[in-house]
């Protein structure tokens, strides 16, 4: 078994190029430009950067949405194609920043989580469907009450607990998480870095975790690379590369890191402050 969960090489993803309806040449733009990084298992790894830095691009290569123009990506030692490998699709899911927009507005979560665990066969009953949905909710501190609503009636908050829920209904290995935080307020962003960190910690993920602000990763994450302009300009643990900036850019987003306070974990096993249902609905 690989030590590294994931292994991007010499990775490149380009825009443009074709021809236009003239058949001149259409200019290419290199959003993504031979990075390499990689994932051991049971890391949290982040990508930060500046907004356009290539970080989400990145991130869709490896959940499979967009095709590098080259380099090569492996994980768990053999070459990435989670949109023709299925045991890839299910062992790498995607928790998005905009869990409104991703979640489908007309249907219960209930039926969501049900349909999900039907189709991809990890449950053989209807009961049993349900009592993991159950399961899944209370995982990320949604109480069964939440089975029979549409996404539109919680908290921007509760949402994303949502989203974390439909990305763990498969039992991935690999979570990859872009900016799941940016999108809420701050106390909020604290509960659900949380949850991210205790389900982590619990179910042994591995994460690819993707935010702009420093101080989000510091949180969360073991190591850090930061992108600027398609390019990874600095890498490092954590605590290293917060402490001891050798980048001029990493200074700036640095300064430009959010003030979050400390954020402390009790017993795995318990609840956090967020579980207990703190996030008022909007
Ligand atoms: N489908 C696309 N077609 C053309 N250009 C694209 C496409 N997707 C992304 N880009 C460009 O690639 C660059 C990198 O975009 P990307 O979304 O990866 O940045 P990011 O680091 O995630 O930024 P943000 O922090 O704002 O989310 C940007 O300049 C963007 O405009
Ligand atoms: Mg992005």
């Amino acid at each position: 078994m690989p030590d590294n969960l994931l292994e991007a090489k010499d990775l490149r993803v380009a825009f443009g190029g074709g021809r236009d309806i003239f058949l001149r040449r259409k200019p290419t733009f290199e959003a993504v430009r031979g990075i390499d990084f990689h994932v051991a298992r049971g890391e949290a790894f982040a990508l930060v950067g500046e907004s356009g830095a290539g970080k989400s691009t990145a991130a869709r290569c490896v959940v499979g949405v967009q095709r590098p123009t080259a380099g090569t990506v492996t994980f768990d030692g053999k070459p990435l194609d989670p949109r023709k490998d299925h045991a890839q699709r299910r062992a790498i899911q995607m928790v998005f920043q905009d869990p409104q927009g991703s979640l489908n507005p007309r249907m219960t979560v209930g039926t969501m989580l049900v349909e999900l665990l039907r189709l991809n066969g990890l449950v053989d009953s209807r009961p049993a469907a349900r009592a993991r949905a159950v399961e899944l909710l209370e995982m990320v501190g949604l109480p069964e009450s939440a089975l029979d609503r549409r996404p539109r009636s919680f908290s921007g908050g509760q949402r994303q607990r949502i989203g974390i829920a439909r990305a763990l209904a498969v039992e991935p290995s690999f979570l990859v998480a872009d900016e799941p935080v940016s999108a809420l307020d701050v106390s909020i962003q604290a509960s659900i870095l949380l949850l991210l960190k205790r389900l982590q910690e619990e179910l042994g993920l591995t994460l690819l975790f993707i935010s702009h602000d420093l101080a989000v990763v510091r949180q969360l994450c073991d190591r850090v690379a930061v992108m600027s302009e398609g390019e990874i300009i600095e890498e490092g643990a954590v605590t290293d590369v917060l402490h001891h900036p050798r980048h001029e850019f990493t200074k700036q987003l640095l300064a430009a890191a959010t003030d979050l306070p400390e954020l402390k974990m009790r017993t795995p096993a318990a609840p956090d402050v967020v579980s207990q249902g703190k996030e008022p609905a909007r």
